[in-house]
């Protein structure tokens, strides 16, 4: 009996785990600044802590993770952290698709990517055709990316289909707009994670966002483990979910 009950709520754990969790890795020049080392430190240690996410999002069997890792409005900073943080992408891609690939990951970039130099882009191709037909972990990397730009260049398209006659403005709905968002295939994100400390999208995937549980954490990027994620997801299986219908509702959809 005892044990009927432990399996019940083990899988009522697993039925609540996230399919898509999307995060805004924050934190990395505090992280190095409180220690008295260069913000590239701190972006170096934040390279490490991806690697320890994606492992686990692996073993946890999530079916999308969604990493922040350079917005359309980090061209602002000095060019020289900007330059710094190209080199590190480049540096990681390079070292890390091939164990990534063993490990069942499919990649994709989502962003403006034409603002990055040919070698760049090369290399997201390559790692986006290596991994293409894996099937343990989508993992989303998002560079260059502005959720206003998304729902710019969706918008673009479609007014392009309405030029050309294809299609009628009326004929524009939320679907239609989602299937040309960047993440047109992939769920809408579950959970939402930020580290930091800072309350905010700060023009992440405002779409997408719509109906995500959001979860922020003092806690800076670097230091982000498994114990922290293990803590949002936690989080995450106590919410309801209401989607604009009542608790009461919800509860009879989930006991029927
Ligand atoms: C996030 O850490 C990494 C990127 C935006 C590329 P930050 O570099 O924003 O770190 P803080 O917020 O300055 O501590
Ligand atoms: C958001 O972090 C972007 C990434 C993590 C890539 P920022 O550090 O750039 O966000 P703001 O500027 O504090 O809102
Ligand atoms: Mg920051």
């Amino acid at each position: 009996m005892a044990q009927e009950h432990v399996q019940t709520e083990v899988q009522t754990a697993a039925q609540r785990l996230p399919r898509h969790v999307a995060i805004i890795m924050d934190g990395n020049g505090r992280w190095a600044n409180a220690r008295g080392l260069p913000r590239s430190l701190g972006h170096r240690e934040g390279v490490k802590a991806v690697r320890r996410v994606v492992e686990a999002c692996v073993n946890l069997h999530i079916e999308t993770l969604t990493l922040f890792a350079f917005s359309s409005e980090n061209w602002r900073r000095p060019r020289q952290e900007v330059g710094l943080l190209m080199d590190l992408f480049v540096r990681t891609l390079k070292k890390e698709v091939n164990r990534l690939d063993r490990n069942g990951v499919r990649m994709r970039f989502i962003g403006d990517r034409s603002a990055f130099d040919q070698r760049l882009q090369s290399l997201m191709t390559a790692a986006e055709e290596q991994t293409g037909t894996n099937d343990q972990l989508n993992l989303v990397i998002a560079v260059n990316y502005g959720g206003r730009w998304d729902v710019t260049q969706a918008t673009r398209r479609l007014a392009q289909r309405v030029e050309n006659g294809e299609l009628r403005a009326d004929d524009i709905d939320a679907g239609l707009i989602e299937s040309e968002l960047c993440s047109a295939d992939l769920p809408e994100p579950d959970l939402f994670i930020r580290t930091g400390g800072e309350q905010r999208i700060s023009n992440y995937l405002i779409w997408q966002l719509a109906y995500t549980e959001l979860y922020f954490t003092d806690l800076l990027w670097p230091s982000f483990d498994d114990t922290a994620l293990q803590q949002a997801l936690t989080f995450f299986a106590s919410r309801q979910r209401r989607f604009g219908r009542t608790g009461d509702q919800v509860e009879q959809a989930g006991s029927a």
